[in-house]
């Protein structure tokens, strides 16, 4: 394995290393050294800082004034699922709105039925695209979750692929079981569910976490509360998609059942917000999905950080309600529509976000493993300022360089 040094960094973007993730006026905190230096061995870092002598290694890499960060974490995507949903696009503008082509059998079912169909090799083809254009914009973390399967066989089938791409690529994975995701057609709901608890036990030889879609029409409170005792009774940690579309008290409900994190939260109530800053629940905002879903009012990152809460920033990558691998198109929007400063997007998506997935990931201490980005451009800043391309100039997974 090679031993890299990296020279002349411009500035060296060093989120802080914490047991804890994040919270409220933290987030804007963000070391950064200039005229910096990274020594890579046997894949972890063993210096970075400010340039100095006395360290050999078999590659140099000039990095001729870029800016240089941990590789990004991408906490919440739908990465392994069959088909796409471009005809749904037309349908939305007409104002048919992404419920109601949920409730007429569109939507995520869909996706059901075109998972259903692909076979593993197909899915893991048809991921690895996604994964390999992850990569070349700077992820090298990636959480992946299932739901597209709504049975045994096909939610496993899932599962199996996401394990399947950690293997194949030099990446850090999370895998999220998310059976009730939807309900099939004809089904009662709260058989379903059973059915999915049932499967929770199988399940958790594949998946870290569970996940749980809590919206009108899909999993009521109750009904999520059902799902995710169950599930930390099994020790498995929980997360939930909740309060995106309807403001149901998702929040407030994750931080009773210790989520590791709440994702959407754009309808989330002034009373979970306020929970937000003693528990241990990280809120991962999604603005690429109210962005794609056309909608006027997104989460309320602002307020949620200054009353002290830790946030993070994904994609939420899915054929239906945000198209998009593009964490740094995510960045641009955090920064337009959430109104988070550079500082707080920049540690959203590096130690934040790898909170939320429980992962040390994110930071570029000594001994922490060499995932690191040289960015084109001549400050953090410019990343969400210059938005929709790619800034990703060479990326290094535990050491290797994987896409200059
Ligand atoms: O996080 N909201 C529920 N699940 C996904 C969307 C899935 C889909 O539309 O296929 C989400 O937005
Ligand atoms: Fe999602």
């Amino acid at each position: 394995m090679n031993d890299i040094i990296i020279k002349n960094i411009s500035a060296l973007i060093l989120p802080k290393k914490s047991e804890q993730p994040l919270k409220g006026s933290e987030m804007d905190e963000l070391e950064i050294i200039e005229d910096a230096m990274i020594v890579i061995k046997d894949g972890h870092v063993v210096y970075r800082g400010e340039e100095t002598k006395g360290y050999e290694a078999t590659e140099e890499i000039d990095a001729d004034g870029m800016v240089v960060s941990p590789a990004l974490v991408d906490p919440h995507t739908h990465v392994v699922h069959g088909g796409s949903r471009e005809h749904e696009m037309a349908l939305k503008r007409q104002g048919v709105d992404y419920l109601t082509i949920l409730e007429q059998g569109g939507g995520i079912l869909n996706t059901v039925e075109q998972t259903r169909k692909a076979t593993h090799q197909q899915l893991l083809d048809k991921a690895s695209k996604n994964i390999i254009r992850m990569i070349q914009h700077g992820v090298l973390t990636i959480e992946s979750k299932s739901g597209y399967g709504l049975d045994r066989e096909n939610e496993l089938k899932q599962l199996e692929v996401s394990r399947e791409i950690s293997q194949k690529f030099p990446i850090t994975m999370r895998h999220t079981f998310l059976g009730p995701h939807a309900i099939p057609k004809g089904m009662d709901k709260d058989v379903f569910l059973d059915e999915m608890i049932e499967l929770l036990d199988e399940a958790q030889a594949y998946a870290d976490f569970a996940d749980i879609f809590c919206e009108t029409g899909v999993f009521t409170i109750e009904q999520s509360r059902k799902y995710m005792k169950a599930a930390n009774a099994l020790g498995m940690r929980v997360k939930i998609h909740a309060d995106e579309i309807d403001p149901l008290g998702g929040l407030e409900l994750a931080i009773e059942q210790n989520a590791i994190s709440a994702d959407h939260l754009v309808a989330a109530s002034t009373n979970g917000k306020n929970l937000l800053p003693d528990s241990d629940t990280v809120a991962v905002l999604l603005p690429g999905t109210t962005f794609y879903l056309g909608k006027d009012q997104f989460a309320d990152a602002r307020g949620m950080i200054e009353n002290g809460g830790a946030v993070s920033l994904a994609t939420d990558y899915n054929p239906g309600s945000c198209v998009t691998d593009n964490l740094q198109m995510i960045m641009a929007i955090a920064s337009l529509k959430l109104k988070m400063t550079p500082n707080e997007i920049w540690n959203a998506v590096t130690v934040n976000a790898a909170h939320a997935i429980d992962v040390d990931k994110g930071t570029l201490e000594a001994g922490d493993q060499a995932d690191i980005v040289l960015w084109d451009a001549p400050n953090h800043e410019y990343i969400p300022y210059h938005y929709g391309v790619n800034h990703a100039h060479t990326v290094i997974a535990k050491g290797q360089v994987v896409y200059r």
